[in-house]
């Protein structure tokens, strides 16, 4: 049972990376190709394609809650009161990190995506300035989360 469990925590703290990880990379890399365009019709495309991004990006931010929860329980040392110890300390900035992640890709969603679709001229431009620069942030900060968590996997070799 405890070899599914960790199997199963494993694979879903994966698939979360893929979406969530693998999705701030695409984005990146199509918005800075987008950027390059003289014609603005591949950041059309981006903003058309954005609402259906931020739902992929909740489920993998989800199934990377979930699946480290359980990864948490089964793995933490020692037990779930661990800030004396250095693994505690990692998983404790692993944890605001991953907080601040959230919370921006929140406002990007909650506030910044709603103005691209609905405003134009330069309104829109700001509001678009702001989720590529956000999510930017967001893919820096995310890279640091996946170093802190091998980190936390190979402290325990
Ligand atoms: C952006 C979000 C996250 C990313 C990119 C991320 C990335 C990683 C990576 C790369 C590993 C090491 C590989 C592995 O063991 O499968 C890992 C392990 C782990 N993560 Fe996450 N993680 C995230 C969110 C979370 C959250 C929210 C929690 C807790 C609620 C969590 C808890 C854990 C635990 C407990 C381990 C196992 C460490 C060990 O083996 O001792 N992770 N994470």
């Amino acid at each position: 049972m405890r070899h599914a469990l960790d199997y199963l925590s494993t694979l879903l703290h994966l698939i979360g990376m893929l979406v969530f990880v693998g999705g701030h990379i695409w984005f990146g890399i199509l918005a800075a190709l987008a950027e390059r365009e003289p014609q603005p019709a591949g950041e059309r495309f981006l903003t058309a394609a954005l609402p259906v991004l931020a739902n992929g990006f909740g489920l993998g931010v989800l199934l990377l809650f979930g699946s480290g929860l359980l990864k948490l329980l089964m793995w933490g040392e020692p037990g779930l009161i661990f800030l004396p110890d250095l693994y505690g300390w990692i998983f404790f900035s692993k944890l605001v990190l991953y907080i601040v992640i959230v919370g921006n890709g929140l406002l990007i969603e909650r506030r910044y995506l709603p103005r691209v679709t609905n405003l134009d001229g330069d309104e829109m431009n700001a509001a678009w300035a702001q989720i590529k620069s956000r999510a930017r942030f967001n893919l820096v900060l995310v890279l640091v989360v996946v170093a802190l968590g091998e980190t936390m996997r190979f402290s325990k070799l």
